[in-house]
């Protein structure tokens, strides 16, 4: 790869994406990137950073400079899914693969989900009824996306408490590992083999009204295979899993520490008011990066980036680009921050989306009308991975 020469690159304040202060406080770093050197060479992981709003954008928008078929993560996990995994495909297949679950996931048609993800709230809220101790993340925000994605891919209930931890395992990393280890490869396979189960007994004449007999159906008009299924599940199941966790996680932290007052987050139907969400999206971004390599030189603020190299996107400095955000480390709840790049910009813009602001607006407003004190207990504890920001651990007392 090409070392970078300018000086403006190679400025001695080291932004490292895998650092331990990445980990625990990027913010610091990122507003000293965006100041001083707004592209930005990380040599120790061979990788180009933005992270100005503007640049995050426009790169994102321009599938052909920035491509994803290299893959969106460094290198270690490039291609892990397998066939069928969208995120790191161009037009054409990208958009003839999406197509296949836009319907089930439009706006629309998760309104029709409400019920669902009230109910499966309901079902995991009471199940510590009666405890004043308890752990949020393992209860609660670590599990209502994963049942809810597993309910509507169409998973027999009897799979269900086993998908639910596979998937949970499979996706935990820890710091340290260099790509997938041994055991999350063969959570993966076994994960594929029950999805390519269920999607066999769909096409063998049993129907149902879900994620997989969508697949069946595509595969049955030639749209899609039988390989792309496995990329395509782990996908749905890896994009709302953690993501969304991660979303609710940081407000659930935020009350329990007392920065936020959980009233001031509810509408008068008592669910999650959407700006409130927008500005926890926009605060403390659940992806705060994502990768893409350039396809040929590209210029960025009079920068080049060579053809080949890996660029990394902080989606979470540019949430924090005072450019487009007054006041950007300040939490303001009234603030429009719908403009934030939290679920990515351009062809590959979160799918997921509107199934992620309903599991918050519903999953958390039924538990701070059941318990309007929650204070923690001790430290959250956050997850592993230095892309996903969130928590795997959040005890609290409950009244
Ligand atoms: C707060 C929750 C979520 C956040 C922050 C989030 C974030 C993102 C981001 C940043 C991207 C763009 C990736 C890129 O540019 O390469 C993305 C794509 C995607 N997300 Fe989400 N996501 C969330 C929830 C969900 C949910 C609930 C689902 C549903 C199953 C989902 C499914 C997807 C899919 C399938 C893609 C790939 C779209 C494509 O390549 O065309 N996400 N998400």
């Amino acid at each position: 790869m090409n070392a970078p020469t300018s000086r403006a690159m190679t400025a001695d304040r080291a932004y490292d994406p895998l650092s331990e202060q990445s980990h625990l406080d990027p913010y610091p770093t990122y507003s000293w990137l965006r100041e001083h050197a707004p592209v930005y060479y990380c040599a120790a992981r061979d990788v180009w950073v933005l992270s100005r709003y503007e640049d995050v954008r426009a790169a994102l928008r321009d599938w052909n400079t920035f491509t994803s078929t290299g893959g969106v993560e460094l290198a270690d996990y490039v291609g892990f899914f397998g066939a069928g995994n969208c995120l790191e495909m161009d037009p054409p297949r990208h958009d003839v693969l999406r197509k296949v679950f836009t319907t089930r996931f439009s706006t629309k048609a998760i309104k029709t989900y409400e019920s669902m993800v009230r109910a499966t709230t309901v079902e995991l809220l009471d199940g510590i009824e009666g405890a004043s101790e308890v752990d949020l993340a393992s209860v609660l925000t670590n599990r209502l996306p994963v049942l809810t994605i597993c309910r509507l891919l169409g998973l027999p209930e009897a799979d269900m408490p086993w998908a639910v931890e596979a998937s949970i395992d499979m996706m935990t990393r820890p710091p340290d590992e260099v790509g997938p280890s041994a055991a999350a490869q063969r959570l993966r396979a076994q994960l594929v083999e029950l999805f390519l189960r269920e999607v066999d007994t769909r096409l063998s004449g049993v129907w149902s009204d879900d994620v997989l007999s969508d697949m069946a159906h595509a595969i049955q008009d030639g749209t899609m295979n039988r390989d792309e299924v496995q990329g395509a599940t782990l996908l749905l199941i890896a994009a709302g899993m953690e993501t969304t966790s991660s979303l609710m996680g940081n407000i659930v932290s935020a009350v329990a520490s007392g920065q936020v007052d959980p009233q001031a987050l509810l509408d008068d139907a008592g669910d999650l008011r959407p700006p409130a969400i927008d500005e926890f999206l926009r605060y403390d971004s659940p992806v705060q990066w994502l990768c893409r390599v350039a396809t040929a030189d590209a210029e960025v603020r009079g920068v080049r980036i060579p053809a080949g190299a890996r660029v990394l996107m902080l989606y979470a400095s540019a949430n924090r680009d005072p450019e487009v955000f007054t006041h950007p480390d300040v939490i303001n709840l009234d603030r429009d921050g719908s403009r934030n790049l939290s679920f990515g910009e351009g062809i590959h813009f979160c799918l997921g989306m509107p199934l992620a602001k309903l599991e918050t607006r519903i999953g958390l407003g039924e538990l701070f009308a059941r318990y309007p004190r929650i204070i923690a207990t001790d430290e959250p504890r956050r997850y592993p991975s230095h892309i996903i920001r969130g928590f795997d651990s959040i005890p609290v007392r409950v009244a």
